[in-house]
């Protein structure tokens, strides 16, 4: 009706579609899912986190045997991102599980040990039922989720609540930031007992409370991806790589270029190019290396030196600490240019509640 339409472009503000506007709030989500939790304190400069969900459970944590993260989708690839700092502050092996595929194998779950659900929804049918077989295996249960009440949030032992405000537009953006850093800020709190690692963690808090001032500088790139994006318009096929922090980078723009911009898309470890992918780079494919300065800077020039010598123009690289919000600008642009729906892609659901 005429009314729900009003409201909708009211609630969209002075965006086109809540994908953007979700893309664009994300100085503001961020904010929000770390205020009262991130201290940075008084006279003492003492910098620490506060999670209140999870404070009665940290010792038991802290003795698991492992870690396993589960999840589907931009969930999964979130928990992939965060995995190398939690191993990094909690000295426990931390595993992946893809909901579906731990319950396809009925994997090995143990008493001690800590299973972290990530879901936006806290509803999708995969993840709960693997949270269902996690509880009958006495796993610790940890949820992490971005609605109240929600099954997952309500039958999982402990959690944190991501608060990014409620996300409309079935692709995840500012959710999966969000995502990322409060597990950032779980891994911290797992690791605080630790004295060896306090000025290396007093350094994460930091740069996470500067991470809203940064997405504001990254956004500004929004012209720049567009004219990316129409570049890229009538392509058939766009691979990205990435590898350490970025290898989820690379797998999340992946997902969000099929599943808005309906373009093939595959996010692929660089590490792995040369066992397979580096068949099918000629001079025509287009590739996104996702590159940032951090300790696997110079292996990806390295894979840029080698994919420049298989053709001879340029691939597209970025250097940017923010890697993730290019890329959703990029599919933002690539869908509304090749003239798809935006929030509500065909075949697909906010919130996928069948097996
Ligand atoms: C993300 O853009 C997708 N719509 C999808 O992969 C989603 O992340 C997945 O279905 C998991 O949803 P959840 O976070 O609500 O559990």
């Amino acid at each position: 009706s005429i009314l729900e339409m009003e409201v909708e472009q009211i609630n969209k503000g002075k965006y086109e579609h809540y994908m953007q506007k979700e893309i664009h709030e994300q100085p503001e989500s961020l904010t929000t899912s770390m205020r009262g939790r991130l201290i940075r304190g008084g006279s003492s400069k003492k910098k620490s986190v506060l999670l209140g969900g999870l404070k009665d459970h940290l010792k038991t944590i802290r003795r698991s045997r492992r870690i396993v993260f589960i999840g589907c989708g931009t969930s999964y690839n979130a928990a992939l991102a965060a995995r190398p700092i939690l191993e990094e502050l909690s000295d426990i092996p931390v595993m992946m599980e893809i909901a579906s595929d731990l319950l396809d194998r009925q994997a090995p779950v143990y008493r001690d040990d800590t299973i972290i659900f990530v879901s936006q929804s806290g509803e999708t049918a995969d993840t709960l039922n693997a949270l269902e077989y996690a509880r009958e295996n006495g796993a610790l249960c940890v949820g992490i989720t971005n609605t109240v009440g929600s099954a997952i949030a309500r039958n999982t032992h402990c959690g944190v609540h991501i608060n990014a405000g409620s996300e409309i537009g079935v692709a995840s953006t500012k959710a999966y930031t969000s995502q990322i850093v409060v597990l950032a800020m779980v891994a911290l709190a797992i690791g605080a007992d630790t004295v060896s690692t306090k000025q290396r963690r007093e350094g994460i808090i930091e740069s996470l409370l500067n991470l809203p001032g940064k997405i504001r500088e990254v956004l500004k790139l929004d012209e720049q991806m567009k004219d990316l994006a129409r570049s890229l318009i009538s392509e058939q096929s766009l691979v990205m790589f990435g590898r350490g922090y970025n290898y989820a980078t690379a797998l999340e723009g992946a997902l969000k270029v099929k599943e808005v911009a309906l373009m093939h898309s595959e996010g692929i470890l660089a590490g792995e190019m040369k066992h397979g992918l580096l068949a099918l780079v000629d001079e025509n494919l287009p590739i996104v290396v996702i590159t940032t300065r951090d300790q696997c800077f110079s292996k990806q020039q390295s894979v840029i030196q080698q994919l420049k010598a298989k053709r001879s123009t340029d691939s597209y690289v970025y250097r940017r600490r923010c890697s993730n919000l290019p890329l959703q600008l990029l599919a933002y642009h690539l869908t509304v240019l090749r003239g798809y729906n935006v929030d509500q892609p065909r075949n697909l659901a906010k919130s996928v509640t069948t097996e």
